[in-house]
């Protein structure tokens, strides 16, 4: 069977359902090629990120929310962590006990040695610059913008291979009195701080220890050459680039596919990029959402949908379907086909599709970099759907039918959406439609 290398990544403001399908590769990659390995690696952002799995346990199903570890955690697979990671040991440690209780999980763990460790301080400044600075994000107070700028300033970064060091100690001295001026600021620095610190990671740093690994090279002899499969897991999505995203209101670090080889060490030529789009935009946070529902539609989607915040809590803001940006998404992830997510949750609901912007009085297709003041300019054609067969009794059955026969199956209606998606798109395909939350409930293209 051939080798499943696929990179998976968000083409709105996150939440598109990347986990969902992360874990559905993971698990089709196991089953087609049961004598090979199969990793999942995430390549960036934190704790931040919540990917919701509603995965088999005991007869039902569980659902179990991972932030720090890869999808695969829930699968088998074995699970990796790149350099780019913001890396919270607590939270991760955690899960992967949580998963070995529940799951018996067992797969090979590898952590990047070059991976930056974010801390509680990471975790407190966030809070307080949200609280006391004129402008923030809304972030989500997992320590992601101080982390990263941490990082950049280069020696108050601590790699993954410090932390589990003798080192340590000296290490995090240097950047609690490097970064004294702004920790005194937000009184993180009680009598007995460092000290508490280090207590509370001795066992932590004992337990992950042996994970530590130059990934990079692990990555491609031991995975890649040996025709083992790979699933890169993007976290958030393109609004949230940091560069490419709506600035300043993103998140703060890179996480374009293309961004994910360079730091992995691996060929993007080896790899399908897939780009997940949720038929319809959501956001928390701050931030523009340029076809903002702000109707009907938009509250019912956001009740009935349940599109509430994994890592947060708060209700994320629905949008209609805006092709143009999911066209700058899929062109600046460098995508091969797009998976898209939740047409379950808008089925029997209009939908109008934006298809360019009026920007100052122009009809523009591209997205500016400032989107604000920018309107939508919807198709003049609106599309609605049923997925129910009105023959069939179950939820299994139908969902069973259309899993079975493919997008012929689905109604005209949804075909149409899906011929007008991927002419608007020009060069990106659909090669699957998720029709539910639970593993399995994916159609894919068969013809
Ligand atoms: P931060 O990444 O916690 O700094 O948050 C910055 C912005 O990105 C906030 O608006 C967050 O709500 C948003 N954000 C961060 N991670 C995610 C995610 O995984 N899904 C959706 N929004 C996110």
């Amino acid at each position: 069977m051939t080798q499943i290398l696929e990179a998976i990544v968000g083409l709105q403001a996150g939440d598109e359902g990347k986990g969902k399908i992360v874990d559905e590769r993971a698990v089709y990659a196991q089953e087609v090629n049961p004598d090979k390995r199969t990793v999942v690696v995430r390549y960036q952002g934190g704790t931040n990120a919540g990917h919701t799995l509603n995965v088999p346990y005991k007869g039902s199903t569980v659902k179990f929310v991972t932030h720090a570890a890869p999808s695969g955690i829930t699968n088998g697979a074995d699970i990796a962590l790149g350099p780019n990671v913001a890396f919270n040991p607590e939270i991760f440690l955690s899960e992967v006990e949580e998963a070995r209780r529940l799951f018996e999980y067992q797969g090979r763990i590898l952590i990047s040695e070059r991976a930056g460790v974010l801390l509680d301080y990471h975790q407190k400044l966030d809070v307080f610059n949200e609280k006391n600075d004129i402008r923030n994000v809304g972030a989500t107070g997992s320590g992601i913008s101080p982390f990263y700028q941490d990082n950049a300033r280069r020696v108050t970064r601590i790699t993954f291979a410090e932390y589990i060091s003798e080192q340590f100690p000296d290490k995090l001295k240097e950047a609690l009195t490097i970064k004294k001026r702004e920790l005194t600021e937000a009184e993180i620095l009680t009598p007995h701080y460092e000290e508490e610190l280090l207590v509370r990671h001795q066992p932590i740093r004992r337990a992950l220890k042996k994970y530590s690994e130059r990934l990079e090279y692990r990555l491609r002899k031991d995975y890649l050459e040996k025709g083992d499969n790979i699933i890169i897991e993007g976290a958030q999505g393109t609004m949230l680039d940091v560069d490419m995203g709506t600035i300043p209101d993103t998140t703060a670090s890179h996480l374009l596919a293309p961004n994910a080889f360079a730091s992995l060490g691996l060929p993007r030529k080896a790899f399908e990029i897939i780009g997940i789009e949720k038929v319809y935009p959501t956001r928390v946070g701050k931030g523009i959402l340029p076809t903002l529902a702000n109707d009907e539609f938009g509250r019912t989607v956001q009740q009935e949908a349940g599109e509430v915040g994994a890592t947060t809590g708060r209700k994320r803001r629905v949008g209609y379907p805006d092709w143009v940006f999911i066209k700058y998404a899929a062109m600046l992830n460098d995508c091969d086909s797009i998976i898209l997510t939740r047409v379950d949750n808008v089925q029997d609901k209009e939908l109008k599709v934006c298809v360019g912007y009026s920007c100052n009085g122009e009809t523009i297709k591209e997205v500016p970099l400032d989107l604000r003041g920018v309107l939508p300019i919807y198709n003049n054609k609106t599309y609605k759907w049923h997925l129910w067969h009105a023959n069939e009794k179950s939820e299994k059955a139908w969902k069973a039918n259309y899993i079975q026969y493919g997008f012929d199956n689905f109604s005209v209606d949804l075909q149409y959406f899906i011929a007008d998606h991927e002419t608007y798109m020009e060069q990106y395909p659909i090669i699957a439609v998720s029709i539910g939350k639970n593993r399995g409930d994916t159609v894919y293209r068969k013809s």
